[in-house]
């Protein structure tokens, strides 16, 4: 039994090897929430601080967490897709320049640059995953080198991608970015809170986050380190709060063409007041106290003897220094991974299929059990 399952509320038996999907509440997280719903029973108690204290405290943390300096860089999104809207909205390109995304990347990220690229006129670019059993990582980030040229305007990139935990080598990106005049967006989505990024090194243009995996806090409020270049730039929404004014309520309706200073202009309207947001501090804390060291350290235990027994097994897993808190796994003979899936399933282990890979998701909460217990299911598939 991992120390830290006694952190959360899991139910016995409970194997949720997960948490890229959706990560469960942790007592003290659920307790704030619990307090803020009571809270919400007496409106009046709910005064001027609360819409601002605990927004600035999330741009403080989240700057810890991101290794960043400036905590007014930060805005708070409602989900990944808005803050990419908002770096969509304030990027530009044209005819003859592209946007590099890579193949299978996470929805939000390519719907948003679709659009963008038909309305620019300017060419979307997907770099192809390598085949599975070379070296994926390393001849993937060559072909993203390789495809940054000097038509290129933007490069939006996850660190971690989404169904196999690929690592991108953003610092390498990101000096090529420079060179070329190119902005670097990064979906961190699937990294920032459980995986080390070298900010200060990459120097992204913006960071996008949504906060209900790695960061640990609910749907529905998230988010978006915004660089320089977005400092003069046009919000999604016109919402009273980003308005210079808005700490005065009595005189909201002189109205002020001024926004707040900083990246809060870009905060989505009401975002999470009282509720979501009293909720997301508390998980930004806690994951600031742990820190991305802790993390991978305990998953990486609980899952390398797991992973070697696979690995004789004939399944393609990820090298020892791939990040241990998500990663695929992908078998070479057809019909195993749709055995795993019903083995998994009526064994009660909670993990992902994305793409073509199995996504295993483990956090503090998991032990060496959990990832045996998968061991076991994989073995149950493959003699089957
Ligand atoms: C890489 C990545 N980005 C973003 C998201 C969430 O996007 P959104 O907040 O737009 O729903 C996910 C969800 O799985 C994801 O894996």
């Amino acid at each position: 039994m991992s120390i830290y399952r006694d952190l959360f509320s899991l139910p016995d038996g409970y194997r949720y090897l997960n948490c890229a999907y959706l990560s469960p509440l942790s007592k003290r997280v659920e307790q704030t929430a619990v307090n803020a719903l009571v809270r919400r029973r007496t409106p009046s108690t709910i005064g001027v601080g609360d819409f601002f204290d605990p927004a600035d405290s999330v741009r403080s943390l989240f700057t810890k967490i991101l290794g960043s300096e400036d905590p007014a860089r930060i805005a708070l999104i409602p989900s990944a897709s808005y803050g990419m809207a908002i770096v969509a909205r304030n990027v530009e390109a044209g005819s003859g320049q592209k946007v590099i995304l890579v193949e299978d990347q996470f929805p939000s990220s390519v719907y948003t640059w679709k659009r963008f690229c038909a309305a620019q006129k300017c060419d979307l670019e997907l770099v192809q995953r390598p085949d599975p059993d070379g070296h994926v990582g390393q001849t993937w980030n060559e072909m993203i080198l390789t495809a940054i040229d000097s038509t290129t305007a933007v490069i939006a990139l996850p660190h971690v991608h989404w169904t196999d935990g690929t690592v991108f080598d953003l610092e390498s990106i990101g000096r090529e970015a420079r060179r070329v005049g190119a902005k670097l967006i990064v979906d961190g989505t699937q990294s920032v809170g459980a995986y080390p990024l070298d900010f200060q090194a990459v120097r992204p243009d913006a960071v996008i986050c949504a906060g209900y995996k790695w960061l640990t806090g609910n749907m529905g409020l998230g988010v978006a380190y915004l660089g320089e270049c977005f400092d003069d730039g046009v919000p999604l929404e016109e919402n009273w709060i980003g308005r210079a004014n808005s700490r005065n309520f009595s005189s909201l309706v002189q109205y002020v063409d001024e926004y707040v200073d900083g990246a809060a202009r870009y905060d989505v309207g009401e975002r999470g007041i009282g509720l979501l947001l009293p909720v997301f501090v508390e998980a930004l804390s806690q994951v600031s106290e742990w820190g991305t060291e802790l993390i991978q350290s305990h998953c990486r235990t609980i899952s390398k003897p797991g992973l070697d027994e696979l690995r004789n097994f004939g399944a393609i897993v990820p090298d020892d220094d791939a990040p241990s808190h998500l990663f695929g796994i992908r078998f070479r003979q057809d019909g195993i991974r749709d055995r795993l899936l019903s083995e998994l399933k009526a064994r009660d282990i909670s993990v992902s299929l994305r793409g073509d890979a199995i996504r295993v998701a483990p956090y503090l909460y998991n032990s060496e059990d959990d990832v045996s217990a998968l061991v076991d299911a994989c073995s149950a598939a493959i003699r089957l």
